[in-house]
């Protein structure tokens, strides 16, 4: 099976969504990846819960909504209403991620949890029966096209075999520095899910980049 591609908004031009919204589709990118910044946690501002409702009508992609702020209980129930699939939260921004994460299945939603790349996977082990989806970040979080840091990776590999061990079913994503290398490593370490931003908006032929991410 191949990797389900997730295109970054954040690196598409913010004045017209809908156009990004419809690059992604006619891709054949499956999931829309929203990344949620406070300008707190990560040194960058984005967007709300309003900008993925605005967006929700123009396209029928999965969105993968990234959280990187500080009490993200806070926010589950828009981004919830929103129209967001899966609501994914840091763990190093928590303290309760469990019940959150309960909240967020309670919403209806699919869960997620993410660890930037100071954190260890052994912080998440206890989650892992309620997540549906686990985001390794690959750079540091706050900015697109940076570059990725292989040793992240190693990460994918610890994830893909605690799965089997515990008899999960979490799909693992990779999101920071994807490109067509990169994603080629990332997919030899098992990974689920490649999030692309600038990688996605800079390609002129979108179609092909995402066949290449795929490894087709
Ligand atoms: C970074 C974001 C990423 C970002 C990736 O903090 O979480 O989703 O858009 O961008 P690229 O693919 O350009 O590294
Ligand atoms: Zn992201």
């Amino acid at each position: 099976m191949s990797c389900i591609i997730a295109p970054s908004v954040l690196a598409a031009d913010f004045s017209n969504l809908a156009a990004a919204a419809a690059d992604i589709d006619d891709s054949g990118a499956e999931w829309t990846h929203l990344d949620v910044m406070d300008g707190s946690f990560v040194p960058n501002l984005t967007f709300g819960p309003k900008m993925a409702a605005d967006l929700r009508p123009h396209t029928s992609s999965v969105f993968d909504v990234h959280l990187m702020v500080w009490r993200p209980e806070d926010y589950i129930d828009e981004f919830a209403r929103s129209g967001a699939d899966y609501i994914t939260f840091h763990a190093e921004a928590a303290v309760h991620s469990h019940r959150i994460l309960q909240s967020i299945r309670k919403l209806g939603k699919k869960t997620g949890i993410s660890i930037v790349p100071a954190t260890p996977v052994i912080l998440i082990e206890e989650l892992l029966p309620l997540v549906d989806l686990v985001l390794v970040m690959t750079v540091n979080p706050g900015f697109g096209g940076q570059v990725l840091i292989p040793e992240c990776l190693e990460k994918v590999k610890t994830l893909v075999l605690l799965r089997e061990k515990k008899g999960l079913s979490f799909l693992i994503s990779v999101d920071g520095g994807i490109n067509e290398t990169t994603a080629a490593q990332a997919r030899a370490a098992g990974v689920d899910v490649l999030v692309a931003g600038s990688a996605f908006f800079n390609a002129r032929d979108k179609k092909a980049l995402v066949s290449q991410l795929k490894g087709r």
